[in-house]
Formats: structure tokens, C-alpha cells, sequence
């Protein structure tokens, strides 16, 4: 690696970063090894691996891993790796197995990741081969943790536990979980991919760029406001108008929303209010959140409404609209987005169908507004390249961060949700994160 300690150092400012982190390939697989390799990273769901014997196949960062439930229950997050010569193991998307068989050798391995059987294994007799040692088998990851069910793996085995990590941000997961009159989600289907050929944070950094939707989504969303304005008196606004129109919200509307920063550098939008606020009720939701918590508490739940909670670097959530976008980073300039739709266990099935709405009409690659952020998202990594300056600017209402205990508020349109994350990313790669 000839990217030297000194050039990375020099990358971010404070109102600016150096277009490398975009564009250069080693400063990407630093970033593989020092962030992607420390921080938490989500994995899955728990309801992905219901049953024993049920698998996922994902990564983290670049690294293949399977996330598997064992005969007693428990699960576990494995390097998708042989112990054998290394071949990927697992290669499906997801299935169920009473073991890992890798199809080169056959060495096979239990669910837990323990070498099983080796073929022939009479050529080791005179070796100093040992079936327990851990060189052998799928190896588990460092460390792994989950809450409520959400997953998170890292590669590191130093590093603050997933609770600290996630501070504020864990209140979006609970709120989506407690959501359901029984407090429980889970996963339904496969996800939605989308590949984009730009760099991950582009992705991650647009999340809470409040600044873009009024200019990058315009077109659709003042038709949809046209189409409501033009509704007949008294008729209902149609779901994909309700989920599309804030979309096309004023400057004004998207700072009055806030940005909230902390610590890993996670930040989401809003807090009480969102662009998601205003949907109409489902019939019979209420009545069954009403029935398992009572009235208050309904109330008190409900209240909170987060746009785009983002767990740096690899996982955003909205807990009113209860999907899941998560970043697979895969080179410097190819990255894939997927979306994770959650039904609210025990709410009526129409909930779940306002969530694949949302997702159809928002983040599909078919949609009406992912494709806008993509297309911006190409342009900057095509025009990165160009040599009439090097730097990308992140200065808008820098100074006018607020503490509020361990949230720091900006106007919505702030650059800060930015700031943030490089201040994370900075920390990464300089070793100095706790
Ligand atoms: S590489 Fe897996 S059994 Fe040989
Ligand atoms: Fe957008």
C-alpha cells in the first residue's frame, strides 16, 4: 500500500474533504481495514434465521460472512471462509442446512462453524492436523451482538459494545419494534437491491443532506402535490401521493426538521416530526396498539417519527415507515444499497403494504426518487475526476450546532450530518477511535 499515514491524515478538514476518499482505490481498502474493520456492522435480522439449521450469506465490508442459527438456538456470525484452503462455503443468498459442506474438498462444518468431517482424513495421521483447532473452521467474527433482533457484527475485538455504539440511535430501533402491538418485527422477503457505481458514502451521506430534495426530486415532487391539489373536495389523498409529496418539501420545512448528530458518527432528521408524519391511519392499527399498551403509551410511541436514522457506516433505518436501507460497500466506485422491509408482528397486513409502497415508489431502482439520488451520485464520481479542484465542500451553517446531552441539533439543511461522519471517519483512520 503506498498510500502513505501522512496523505490520509491530510484528507478531511473541517469544512471539507479531499476527493480521495471518493475516488481512490487504497484509500478504500484502508478504509475496508480500519473502519468497515472496527465499527459495528449490521449483519441481518434474528428473523432471517427463525428455524435451526436456517442461514444468510452477506459481508462485511469486503468480507464474506454467514450468519447462521444452530441446533440450540443460538447464532452465530462466521467468516464464509474454508478452513480448508479457503474456498467461499456458503454460496446462496440464504437456505437451510444441517451443515456447511464446502463443494471443493468436502470439508463439512456445523452450524456453529466447527470443522465436522474431513474426507479421507486418514492423510493427516502423521500431521500435526487437530480437528479443534480453531485454524480449521468456519472461524466466528471477533465479536457479534444483537438488539431486538437487529444483528451487528465486528471484525474487531477491542472496540466499545454495540450499546454504547449505537447511543441515541437504538431509541429508532426500539420505536420501530414497539411499533407492532407486540413488540416484535420481522423480516419479509428478500431485499430490494440497487447497485450504484459510486463510492459508499455517497450514499450513507445523502441520507441526511436535507438540502438536495427540493432541487434533485423536484419534478416529482411538485407533480404529486399537483395531483392532490387538483383532488375533487373531501377526497382522500392517495397513498402514494401521501408518501411522495413531502418529498418536495421547502427548505424551510427541512430545517424546521433538524438534524441531529452524536457519537460513530450517526445522525438522523427530525425527532417528533418527519416527512412522514402526516400518513393516515390504517384501519384496526390503533385499536390493536391501544389494546396491548393502552391509550398513553400509544401516544407516547407514535410521537416519535425519525427520518433516516443512520447507524455509520452501514445501516439506516426509518422506524415510522419500518424499512431498512443498508450499505454493502464493494469497490471504490461500486456500492450496494439494499432495502429491508419489516412487518409489525401483530398489526394488520396493511401496514406491511404501505412498507413495500414506500419502498416501490422510493428506493427501487424503478422508483420515483431513488433513481434521482443515484443519478447525482454517478455525476460526482464521474466529475471527481476532474482536475479543476480537488476538494468537496461540507461548510453550510458550520457554528450553528446546538448540544442538547450527547445530540448535537443543526438546522436541517446543515451540513452537519456530514461534518459528523468524517469526524468519525477521521477517527477511524487514524487509530484514535475508543
Ligand atoms: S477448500 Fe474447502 S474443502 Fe478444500
Ligand atoms: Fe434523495
Amino acid at each position: 500500500m503506498s498510500y502513505s499515514q501522512d496523505r490520509l491524515d491530510k484528507l478531511v478538514e473541517k469544512n471539507r474533504v479531499h476527493r480521495d476518499v471518493y475516488t481512490n482505490p487504497e484509500v478504500f481498502e484502508l478504509e475496508m481495514e480500519r473502519l468497515w474493520g472496527r465499527a459495528w456492522i449490521y449483519v441481518g435480522h434474528e428473523s432471517q434465521v427463525k428455524q435451526a439449521g436456517e442461514f444468510i450469506t452477506t459481508t462485511i465490508g469486503t468480507e464474506p460472512v454467514v450468519l447462521s442459527r444452530d441446533k440450540s438456538g443460538q447464532v452465530h456470525v462466521l467468516y464464509n471462509r474454508c478452513g480448508h484452503k479457503g474456498a467461499k462455503v456458503a454460496a446462496q443468498k440464504c437456505g437451510k442446512t444441517s451443515m456447511f459442506r464446502c463443494p471443493y474438498h468436502g470439508w463439512s462444518y456445523h452450524l456453529d462453524g466447527k470443522l465436522n468431517v474431513v474426507p479421507h482424513a486418514c492423510g493427516y495421521d502423521d500431521t500435526d492436523f487437530d480437528m479443534e483447532d480453531p485454524q480449521f473452521s468456519m472461524q466466528p467474527v471477533a465479536r457479534m451482538a444483537s438488539h431486538r433482533g437487529f444483528v451487528f457484527a465486528s471484525l474487531a475485538a477491542d472496540g466499545p459494545n454495540l450499546k454504547t455504539f449505537l447511543g441515541a440511535t437504538i431509541a429508532t430501533i426500539d420505536n420501530m419494534c414497539d411499533r407492532s402491538p407486540v413488540g416484535e418485527v420481522e423480516v419479509v422477503g428478500s431485499s430490494l437491491p440497487y447497485m450504484h457505481d459510486s463510492n459508499w458514502k455517497m450514499f450513507i451521506e445523502n441520507l441526511n443532506d436535507a438540502v438536495h430534495p427540493m432541487v434533485a426530486h423536484a419534478s416529482v415532487g411538485h407533480s404529486t402535490r399537483k395531483v392532490v391539489d387538483r383532488l375533487p373536495e373531501g377526497a382522500p389523498t392517495p397513498r402514494e401521493a401521501e408518501i411522495i409529496s413531502p418529498f418536495g418539501g421547502s427548505y424551510e420545512f427541512f430545517d424546521s426538521l433538524g438534524c441531529r448528530t452524536m457519537p460513530y458518527g450517526h445522525s438522523f432528521m427530525g425527532g417528533k416530526g418527519s416527512i412522514h408524519s402526516s400518513y393516515s391511519e390504517i384501519p384496526g392499527y390503533m385499536e390493536s396498539m391501544v389494546a396491548s399498551y393502552g391509550q398513553e403509551k400509544v401516544d407516547e410511541i407514535l410521537s416519535q417519527n425519525r427520518h433516516n436514522t443512520t447507524v455509520y457506516p452501514s445501516f439506516t433505518l426509518k422506524d415510522a415507515v419500518q424499512v431498512a436501507r443498508v450499505c454493502r460497500p464493494i469497490a471504490v466506485d461500486k456500492t450496494l444499497v439494499e432495502s429491508w422491509h419489516f412487518r409489525l408482528v401483530g398489526a394488520p397486513e396493511e401496514m406491511l403494504h404501505r412498507t413495500i409502497t414506500y419502498s416501490r415508489l422510493i428506493n427501487s431502482p424503478a422508483s420515483m426518487v431513488g433513481p434521482d439520488d443515484w443519478d447525482c451520485y454517478e455525476r460526482m464520481q464521474d466529475s471527481l475526476r476532474s482536475e479543476s479542484a480537488h476538494w468537496v465542500d461540507m461548510r453550510r451553517f458550520i457554528g450553528q450546532e446546538k448540544s442538547e446531552g450527547d445530540v448535537t441539533v443543526s438546522p436541517g439543511t446543515s451540513d452537519q450530518a456530514s461534518r459528523n461522519q468524517y469526524k468519525a471517519w477521521n477517527e477511524y483512520m487514524t487509530g484514535e477511535v475508543s
